[in-house]
């Protein structure tokens, strides 16, 4: 639980730390920035999985010396839904650790060129059953909170429960959360940082930049 949202997962893993000292230094190449931002959202694709009750289910399974009591993910119950371009990066790392995932797409790119720098929604792509579907939606990044919105809406048309979403992000802010709290307080959110807030600019402060430009090199 979280005054900033209800529904909030914050990564606390120890190893978070260089990883992020790396993405958001300013002077890491695109090579490294491509490097340490994989094996930190592996980390976070990894705990968003484990976090995915819908998709979860109990079993004793048999040692090689008795038997052990834990649960398993069934990757056949799960829809990876990115946010294009930069949820790209993360659905890369969710797609490797399940092979074979379903897979969604939904393209919003913010407008620069408003101050508001307003969310627009240009194409969707989303498999037929995935209102039956335990949703991971990944965007590195939730600033104020507008692409998701999109994205939510976009999945609610087609018939996917909001308690059926969990929105993965590696950098998240308290103006994005409030937003999404107050629209979508059932839609689970994992993240590995809340960060201070938005600059006049709307970009995450401290942050690291843009997310799909330093991962992808288009600076
Ligand atoms: C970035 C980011 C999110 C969005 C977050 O995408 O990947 O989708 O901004 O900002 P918001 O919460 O204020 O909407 P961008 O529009 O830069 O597109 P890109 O992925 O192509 O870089
Ligand atoms: N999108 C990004 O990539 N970074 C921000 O700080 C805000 C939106
Ligand atoms: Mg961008």
């Amino acid at each position: 639980m979280s005054d900033l949202h209800p529904n909030l997962v914050v990564l606390q893993n120890k190893s978070l730390l260089n990883l992020f000292t790396r993405v958001r230094d300013q002077t890491t190449s695109p090579s490294d920035f491509e490097f340490y931002a994989k094996r930190l959202m592996t980390i976070l694709a990894e705990e968003t999985i484990a976090d995915l009750p819908l998709a979860t289910s109990p079993t004793t399974v048999s040692t090689p010396c008795s038997s052990f009591t834990g649960s398993f993910v069934d990757s056949t119950k799960i829809c990876a839904v990115s946010i294009v371009r930069a949820g790209d990066s993360l659905l890369g790392c969710v797609r490797s650790l399940l092979p074979g995932v379903s897979v969604g797409k939904i393209l919003i790119q913010r407008d620069e060129s408003v101050p508001s720098k307003p969310a627009k929604l240009f194409y969707s792509k989303l498999p037929p059953n995935i209102e039956s579907k335990q949703v991971i939606l990944c965007d590195p990044m939730l600033a104020t909170g507008g692409s998701a919105c999109k994205a939510i809406e976009s999945l609610v048309a087609v018939g996917v429960p909001t308690g059926s979403i969990v929105f993965s992000n590696v950098v998240c802010c308290p103006e994005g959360l409030k937003f999404l709290a107050e629209k979508y307080p059932e839609v689970k959110i994992v993240t590995a940082s809340i960060d201070e807030g938005l600059n006049e600019e709307k970009y995450i402060v401290p942050g690291l930049g843009d997310y799909g430009d330093r991962f992808f090199n288009t600076v």
